[in-house]
């Protein structure tokens, strides 16, 4: 058994952050998204991993690589993002004639993946698919199921009158008859060859695709507001872990970690993560905020938010529900003219 980890992908729905990274390599709770997928799969017991590079490649090569990983990980280069079916046509090669799951490098899973795999092994499915019940069917791929609710009989995107309220989690398990599914499909609408068409062809051609429910919690991490969903999710369940000596006042689960300075008159309430080597000054900070290494929060209150590395904010007031890139600099000044002085990248979104 083999895993395919897809981290390519343009990531539009996330920019300007995409505009410089990976979407994967988005931090939820100071974690790349990515990471959480690496871990489910050594967790089931997978050792060989492939992972699907695109873009950004060298950045994903080199975050995985920081990691010394129980596993075998290679990275296969997919020059343009064309489907996820294409995925596996690229993967042909490494993926040879093993079983394997193909898992989106941008979803998050929280129970993992044991139960899943195992419920395809035993069924001996020729594929099988997890499926989470969700409150709006229209925006997701949506399975139709036997009349014995034991295997697929649809899958369709974004129905309008959906056939049940089971969307497509993007975890996925294959027998090596695939790579003859993604032959043989067509292009879709948006030019890209669709995982849900391969599946599709396999249910026509006779073969057995299973599914099993997702029993908690769920997230594909592919906009703003979901990074912050995730990020609320994951902070839920977690513990403790202050490394470093402050007098700051701090109520319920807070992890901060070395090198990180907070004067006595910040307040921090968890759960939030702070990370390595933060100057934390006069500030706020609230329940289910990540700020990521190297930032510098002063005088300002911070709640809701996921801050990544080496962001500097001071004196900025309330900041709320607010995903935050890099290097980003929050300041404001006293200096005439009074007003907002905005230097702000492409598809940016600031709610004033
Ligand atoms: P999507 O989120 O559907 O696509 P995207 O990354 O292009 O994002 P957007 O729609 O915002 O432009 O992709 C799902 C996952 O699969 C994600 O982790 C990226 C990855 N992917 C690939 O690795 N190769 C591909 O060809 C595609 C389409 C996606």
């Amino acid at each position: 058994m083999k895993a395919l980890i897809l981290s390519g992908g343009h990531g539009t729905r996330l920019r300007p952050l995409t505009y410089s990274q990976q979407k994967q390599l988005i931090p939820v709770a100071n974690k790349p998204v990515l990471f959480y997928a690496v871990e489910d799969v050594i967790e089931a017991g997978i050792h060989d991993i492939g992972i699907i590079v695109g873009p950004n490649k060298d950045q994903v090569i080199e975050a995985v690589k920081s990691v010394d990983w129980d596993a075998d990980i290679e990275f296969i280069y997919q020059g343009e993002p064309l489907g996820l079916a294409h995925a596996i046509k690229v993967a042909r090669d490494y993926l040879g004639d093993d079983d394997f799951v193909m898992y989106l490098g941008d979803n998050i899973l929280r129970e993992g993946i044991v139960r899943h795999l195992e419920h395809f092994k035993k069924g001996n499915f020729d594929a099988s698919i997890l499926l989470c019940e969700v409150e709006n069917p229209q925006m997701f791929g949506v399975a139709e199921l036997s009349e014995d609710g034991r295997t697929i009989k649809r899958l369709i995107e974004k129905p309008k009158i959906p056939p049940s309220n089971l969307a497509l989690v993007g975890i996925y398990f294959f027998k090596p008859i695939v790579h003859e599914a993604v032959e043989n499909i067509r292009p879709s609408w948006r030019n890209e060859l669709e995982i849900t068409d391969a599946i599709q062809w396999i249910i026509d051609h006779g073969y057995k695709v299973g599914w099993t429910k997702v029993e908690h919690w769920w997230k594909d991490t592919g906009k703003p507001e979901d990074i912050l969903d995730a990020n609320r999710l994951i902070l839920d369940d977690i513990r403790s872990d202050i490394k470093v000596e402050t007098k700051a006042r701090i109520h319920g689960r807070v992890i901060i970690e070395e090198g990180t300075q907070i004067d006595e008159s910040t307040v921090i309430k968890g759960p939030a993560v702070i990370g390595k080597n933060c100057v934390i000054r006069n500030a706020y900070i609230g329940p289910y905020t990540s700020i990521g290494d190297g930032c510098v929060i002063e005088n300002t209150e911070v709640e809701d938010s996921v801050i990544l590395e080496g962001s500097e904010i001071r004196n900025a007031g309330r900041i709320l529900e607010s995903l935050i890139g890099r290097g980003v600099k929050i300041l404001n000044s006293d200096n005439h003219p009074i007003g907002r002085k905005l230097v702000v990248g492409d598809n940016s979104q600031l709610m004033l």
